[in-house]
């Protein structure tokens, strides 16, 4: 079958590395010679690359699947794909679920895209979800921005939270070598690209799966001497970096983003609850006090640093004094960003065979009464921005006020100020702030480009 002239779509859920999937996923397609398609019932290959983080990410891929499956009786020569998470967690179960679908491939497998649609092509049903070692890609991504990027750094997680479905759908971890990462960040840099954030679901263990000790014994390749490998990479200005893990984060970290000024003063570090007992039967291998800790030393190094987290209501068992706690740890510490969720029992984790569920009424309530602290706390903090200059990254036009353009603070702030894109995208802007809102803020116009 010849892929040339035929159009492509990808709908991605769930986080920043399925999106960095896409993009490598998005640009096999093209070297295979298809076209990007803006509409999806146009399109003759429709990929979903998919999340199950929680139940209700799940579902939603069951109805976008529904209606193209029907399209398919119409169209046979319709190419069906479901990648990512729930592929991995589903698999074979998927086609019995829809038989219409073509191919289902976990992420791991994402690199392998060709190879497996050739066998589609041939007439085959495939399922591509066994455990492999992940091959570099060399295979240029379609990414998104012209200004940001992601660039994975560690595949998989080796953490057991009670939880959590990702060390069954990603595998165990698995570091791309330092020089694999710096080619990719050089090129970068010289695609114009500004700012990379290097991906991992706990991006602390980067280097465990390495070879090398030093001589005063600990692993030779970690995040921390990766950050100073990197630092030098031409035309790249920024450097963030994504999920930390408490258990692992290092005052040699700490002092590395302080010391390297590509390294963004943004962290973020989810903690998931303030209460211990909590903390124990998630078997996250930290207490509120550890995670207290981190916050004060980051501040100490960094006083402005920005601190987003993500933290889950209703974990089975959780008491109201218990959830309390993690209200005052809120409190307490007054984050940037928190990302709240109630707890969703997921297939696979220990957790979701407790006797001791919370109601999903309390889940709820615990939910608002949490994002309702949130967004006060981040009112209040964000209160900081108001009257100083901030540098902003300039990454696209305000969607929604054309005589604006947005960006980012190095604090991870979307930021909205007047200028015209053609002239301003991927520049470094001094902006004075005039207007903080809880999650963004407005800006007087350029004081200076950079
Ligand atoms: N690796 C990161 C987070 C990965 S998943 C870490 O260790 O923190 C992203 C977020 O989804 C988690 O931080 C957690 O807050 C949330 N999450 C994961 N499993 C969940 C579940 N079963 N129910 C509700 N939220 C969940
Ligand atoms: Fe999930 Fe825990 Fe791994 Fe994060 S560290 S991906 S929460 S198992
Ligand atoms: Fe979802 Fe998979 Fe990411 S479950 S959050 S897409 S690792």
């Amino acid at each position: 079958m010849t892929t040339k002239n035929r159009l492509y779509n990808i709908v991605t859920f769930g986080c920043q590395m399925n999106k960095a999937d896409s993009e490598r996923m998005a640009g096999i397609l093209e070297k295979m010679g298809f076209q990007w398609s803006e509409d999806p019932n146009n399109a003759d290959l429709i990929l979903y690359n998919t999340c199950t983080i929680r139940d209700n990410a799940e579902q939603k891929v069951y109805s976008y699947l529904g209606r193209q499956a029907k399209r398919k009786h119409e169209q046979p020569d319709l190419t069906l794909i479901v990648a990512g998470c729930v592929a991995q967690q589903e698999g074979e179960q998927l086609l019995r679920r829809v038989p219409e679908l073509d191919l289902v491939m976990g992420p791991q497998h994402a690199n392998r895209l060709e190879d497996l649609l050739e066998q589609v092509f041939n007439g085959e049903q495939v399922v591509a979800t066994e455990a492999i070692n992940i091959v570099e890609d060399i295979t240029k991504p379609r990414r998104e921005s012209k200004v940001t990027a992601w660039v994975n750094v560690i595949y998989g997680c080796n953490e057991r939270c009670t939880y959590c479905v990702v060390p069954g759908v990603r595998g165990v971890e698995q570091s791309r070598t330092p020089a694999a990462i710096k080619a990719e960040m050089i090129e970068l840099g010289e695609l114009g690209y500004k700012e990379v954030t290097l991906l991992g679901q706990n991006i602390d263990a980067y280097g465990r799966d390495l070879p090398g000790v030093t001589e005063s014994g600990r692993y030779k390749h970690t995040l921390t001497d990766l950050l100073y490998y990197v630092h030098d990479v031409p035309g790249i200005e920024r450097i963030r970096f994504a999920t930390s893990h408490p258990r692992y984060f290092t005052e040699r970290l700490i002092k590395a983003c302080k010391e390297l000024p590509k390294v963004c003063e943004h962290f973020h570090i989810p903690f998931q609850s303030g209460d211990n007992e909590v903390l124990k039967a998630m078997a996250r291998g930290y207490t509120h006090e550890k995670y207290r800790g981190i916050i004060e030393k980051i501040r100490e190094y960094m006083p402005d640093a920005s601190i987003s987290a993500d933290a889950i209501v209703g974990f089975p068992g959780e008491t109201e004094a218990q959830f309390e706690k993690t209200l005052k740890l809120v409190e307490d510490i007054g984050f940037d960003q928190l990302n709240t969720a109630a707890y969703s029992p997921r297939p696979g984790t220990p957790a979701a065979l407790w006797e001791n569920q919370v109601s999903e009424e309390v889940k709820r309530l615990r939910l608002s009464s949490l994002n309702h602290l949130v967004s006060l706390k981040a009112a209040e903090r964000t209160q900081r921005y108001l009257g100083r200059r901030e540098e902003v990254l300039v990454e696209d036009q305000n969607p929604k006020e054309t005589t604006q353009v947005m960006g980012r603070t190095r604090g991870n702030r979307l930021t909205f100020f007047p200028g015209n894109i053609e002239e301003l995208k991927g520049k470094l802007v001094q902006v004075e702030i005039t207007e903080a809102r809880a999650f963004s803020l407005t800006g007087k116009g350029t004081v200076g480009v950079l």
